[in-house]
């Protein structure tokens, strides 16, 4: 077990994405340095840290400089080699681990996990061939949907099955060679995610669940405290904790669930900040990323407490039509909004460029106004 890292130390965050970056944020307001890795010289956690490699996840020479000066490291992307986590490992401690990266970002290992732990999870079958979909089909029932094993994220790399009828050879090519899970499709209510953080030594804290709203498979709203009863909220986060320790986590991770008549399905796992808990920023007492830096360096964890019922409003780089900036003085003149921009440079459809939070006395007052400022937006 490593010693606590305390504030004025150095850590490295292998990704430079906007999860990265602003753990970043919340590293350096505690003193920390902070160094970034990432194949991308423009990585926008890169404009807030103190230094960054640019590299591919495989260049062992660049992970040993930059592993240099770094005393504690973490990742805030899913699909890095496990193998670079080991490797870093063995010069300086890296949390999470490869072992909790590489169940993580396979569906398959992710899926099996949660069964053989007994966590409730959709009915699967993993498939490796347009035969075995076939089988997998007549025994799941439809509607059920393929998943790629590696690789998939908001929504990408999944097909529906809604019909007996529906052509597998086509959907089978659409998943491209490789191994697939099939899951049953689950007909929920709601869907809530929980973050939970953990210490090497065993430590843990929990967020309340938040409230997921997709809008085209990615992140639109995220309403906190999720519109759930108070005993579906102790079975979310009863579960969210028993995954942590279950993997051995060290380090934040959100748990995906699906509420399906006052019953928890778990759905996905991410070992890293999630989108779901942005609005910890301005809404609870802790920040999810504060806390991602807490439970990494070994430090004592942070309260959760929500201060206030908040919505989050992910804004994607559709707001930029025709290359224009959003006038974000529709955001600012609304006295309870933050605004948060990620610095990415170039917008495109589906892009996540940065998230408004909005907090209020109640919930539906959050929503009212986030629904208000993303109409203002989209006119
Ligand atoms: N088994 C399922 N039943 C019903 N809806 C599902 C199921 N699996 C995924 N979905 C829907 O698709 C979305 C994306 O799937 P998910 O497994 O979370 O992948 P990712 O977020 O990596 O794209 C989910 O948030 C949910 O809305
Ligand atoms: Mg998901």
């Amino acid at each position: 077990m490593s010693a606590p890292l305390l504030p004025g130390g150095t850590i490295g965050i292998l990704g430079g994405g906007q999860l990265g970056r602003m753990s970043a944020i919340a590293a350096r307001r505690m003193g920390y340095k902070v160094k970034t890795f990432d194949p991308s010289s423009s990585a926008c956690a890169a404009m807030v840290a103190d230094s960054h490699t640019t590299a591919a996840w495989n260049d062992i020479e660049a992970l040993r400089r930059f592993a240099e000066g770094c005393e504690r490291v973490t990742l805030e992307f899913e699909n890095i080699p496990p193998a670079t986590v080991s490797q870093i490992n063995e010069w300086v401690p890296c949390h999470p681990s490869a072992e909790v990266l590489a169940i993580c970002q396979n569906r398959r290992r992710e899926k099996e996990f949660l069964k053989a732990q007994g966590i409730p999870c959709a009915h699967f079958v993993v498939v490796s061939s347009h035969d075995e979909l076939s089988a997998a089909v007549k025994k799941i029932g439809v509607p059920c949907v393929l998943k790629t094993a590696d690789f998939g994220y908001d929504g990408k790399g999944q097909v529906k099955i809604s019909n007996t009828d529906t052509n597998l050879e086509d959907v089978w090519e659409k998943i491209g060679d490789g191994v697939g899970v099939l899951e049953a499709w689950v007909p929920f209510q709601l869907e809530i995610s929980v973050i939970v953080a953990r210490t090497e030594d065993g430590r843990t804290a929990v967020y309340d669940p938040a409230e997921n709203i997709h809008r085209n498979h990615i992140l639109h709203l995220s309403l906190s405290p999720a519109r759930i009863s108070d005993a579906t909220r102790r079975e979310a986060q009863t579960l969210a904790l028993q995954i942590a320790e279950k993997i051995k986590l060290v380090g934040i991770m959100a748990v995906e669930m699906f509420v399906q008549d006052g019953r928890i399905i778990v759905n996905e796992l991410a070992p890293r900040p999630h989108n779901s808990g942005h609005q910890t920023f301005d809404a609870n007492q802790t920040s999810q990323f504060e806390q991602h830096v807490r439970a990494v360096c070994g430090l004592p964890l942070g309260g959760t407490e929500m201060l206030k019922p908040s919505v989050m409003l992910n804004l994607l780089g559709d707001l930029w039509r025709n290359g224009q900036t959003p006038d974000w003085s529709k955001v600012l003149k609304e006295p309870a909004a933050k605004l948060h921009l990620y610095d990415k440079g170039q917008a495109a459809p589906g892009r996540k460029m940065g998230h408004i939070t909005v907090t209020a006395d109640s919930l539906e007052a959050a929503l009212q106004k986030a629904e208000a400022l993303f109409a203002a937006l989209t006119k």
